[in-house]
């Protein structure tokens, strides 16, 4: 029996998830199909974002739309209305600390019993996270998932005045919705999304059903969205994608690539481009060639290998080799003097052996990688490897983790310590952790630096004399004007 657990009561699905048709995505525009009403002023909502830039860009996006409802941001929990936790669930970790939150903020619903709470993001997207809500944590009033953002305000007002729960998640990614107001947090810097979803189906990941199948946005929309940051002063933009390689691939347009995208992009005005993330099956010539043209294409590329082992490679379906990978690094580091290389690289896979794991290692000495985001394997429910049988301990993950960091930690050394004694030309994104006489931002091979200066160069590109080169950043001196 079903029970009634309140309005739009539409639960995910794993089976559609999975579902892949070719037609390409239709665009819709938020202006038009949206009615935005003052039902937030004199209100605040507290948003909490946990994941990859994908997130802090939908964040961006509720921001905007809660600020266009009229309400207000607010760090304090007490203060809150609203208070949405924009979740990810790549790795277990990242959802218990979720569920640990939720059980903290309880308290807040005694205390307060209009406040509302609303799980977004990836968690809802998996049918075993919405079970778990639904059954466990009832003081939740609003669940919603990535690819209904744009539905926020009606859900907010039936959360609001039908004192009913609101759960609404789409399991088959609907259209592409332009024109969603956005609240950026950064100054200079913006995210600028490409593509959503990914179609890889990397056997360990729950993101091809989390975040959908392959949707390219139109070129002509990302860059009047370009146009518009430069005219309004930024500097940078990330440009965001599962996949950005794939860029264009679901367009019935051949001439729509990845390459031809940074290409218009190059001849723009916007003073620094970025990417993530990169996959190396689609990393081609013609987007090494357009990286090496152009000065706004910065240095650095973020190129996940996952692992060095072939066998490890195929049980992952990354569908390329060690040496496939190796000879792209080549091709990188050849055209782009001086790129700066980082990874991802995940240990304890089902299968890995210590063999395994030492020709990751070899790979990584032979890279030569500046960085690494590496993680122990964490088996995803309804994903192929969380099938696999998993004869390895706990504490040998443990160990290769720290084995692999260990030599990971010597390349971001390495990396910093080849930029001693040069001009950099810094981005200053704010204030240091530590000191607020004490600027921090990063060159264009994204290394961060830390130097003396004043408030007002944030958001500016400034010339840093590297003095000091540290395992995880770098020291220096402004020498010029912006
Ligand atoms: N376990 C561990 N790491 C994972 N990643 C993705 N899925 C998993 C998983 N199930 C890592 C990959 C990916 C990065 C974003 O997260 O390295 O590139
Ligand atoms: Fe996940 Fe692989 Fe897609 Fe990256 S490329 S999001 S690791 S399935």
């Amino acid at each position: 029996m079903t029970k009634d657990y309140g309005r739009y009561f539409n639960r995910p699905s794993h089976k559609k998830a999975r579902k892949r048709v070719s037609k390409e995505t239709a665009h819709i525009d938020f202006d038009k199909h949206i009615n935005i009403k003052n039902i937030g002023v004199g209100k605040h909502y507290l948003l909490q974002t946990y994941g990859c830039q994908g997130n802090e860009a939908d964040s961006e996006t509720m921001q905007g739309i809660l600020e266009a409802l009229g309400f207000k941001p607010t760090d304090k929990e007490e203060k809150a209305d609203i208070i949405i936790l924009n979740t990810c669930a790549i790795r277990e970790n990242a959802e218990n600390r979720v569920f640990g939150e939720l059980g903290r903020l309880k308290q807040y619903k005694t205390t307060k019993p209009d406040l509302l709470l609303a799980v977004a993001g990836c968690m809802p997207q998996e049918e075993s996270v919405v079970n778990r809500l639904l059954e466990k944590y009832p003081y939740v009033d609003l669940i919603f998932g990535t690819h209904n953002i744009y539905k926020l305000p009606e859900y907010i007002e039936t959360a609001l005045h039908g004192k009913e729960r609101v759960v609404e998640v789409f399991s088959e990614e609907g259209q592409i919705v332009e024109n969603m107001p956005k609240r950026r947090d950064h100054p200079a810097k913006a995210w600028v999304n490409i593509m959503f979803g990914c179609d890889e189906f990397c056997t360990y990941c729950v993101v091809p059903y989390t975040r959908g199948k392959e949707r390219s946005r139109a070129m002509g929309d990302i860059l009047a969205e370009v146009d518009s940051l430069i005219k309004e002063g930024y500097q940078e933009v990330t440009l965001l994608g599962q996949n950005v390689n794939a860029y264009g691939r679901d367009k019935a347009d051949s001439n729509i690539s990845f390459a031809a995208l940074l290409e218009a992009l190059g001849k723009t005005a916007i003073n620094r481009v970025r990417f993530t993330t990169s996959h190396p099956n689609d990393f081609d010539q013609a987007t090494i060639d357009v990286i090496a043209k152009y000065d706004n294409m910065m240095p650095h590329i973020h190129l996940p290998v996952q692992s060095g082992s072939d066998s490890v490679l195929k049980k992952m379906n990354r569908k390329y080799t060690k040496a496939s990978y190796l000879a792209l690094i080549e091709a990188i580091k050849a055209n782009i003097p001086g790129v700066s290389i980082t990874t991802d690289i995940i240990v304890g896979f089902p299968t890995e052996t210590e063999a395994d794991f030492l020709e990751t290692l070899d790979l990584v000495e032979q890279v030569d990688f500046e960085g690494a985001f590496t993680f122990v394997f964490s088996p995803r429910a309804n994903t192929p490897a969380a099938k696999y049988e998993d004869k390895i301990s706990l504490s040998e993950k443990k160990s290769r983790l720290k084995r692999l960091n260990e030599r990971i930690n010597a390349g971001y050394k390495k990396g910093h310590e080849r930029f001693y004694q040069t001009t950099q030309y810094v981005l200053v994104d704010g204030l240091s952790k530590k000191s607020d006489k004490i600027l921090a931002g990063y060159t264009p091979h994204n290394k961060l630096v830390n130097m003396p200066g004043e408030a007002d160069l944030i958001g500016k590109i400034v010339p840093v004399n590297i003095t000091e080169a540290k395992t995880w950043f770098l020291k220096g001196e402004i020498i010029g004007k912006p």
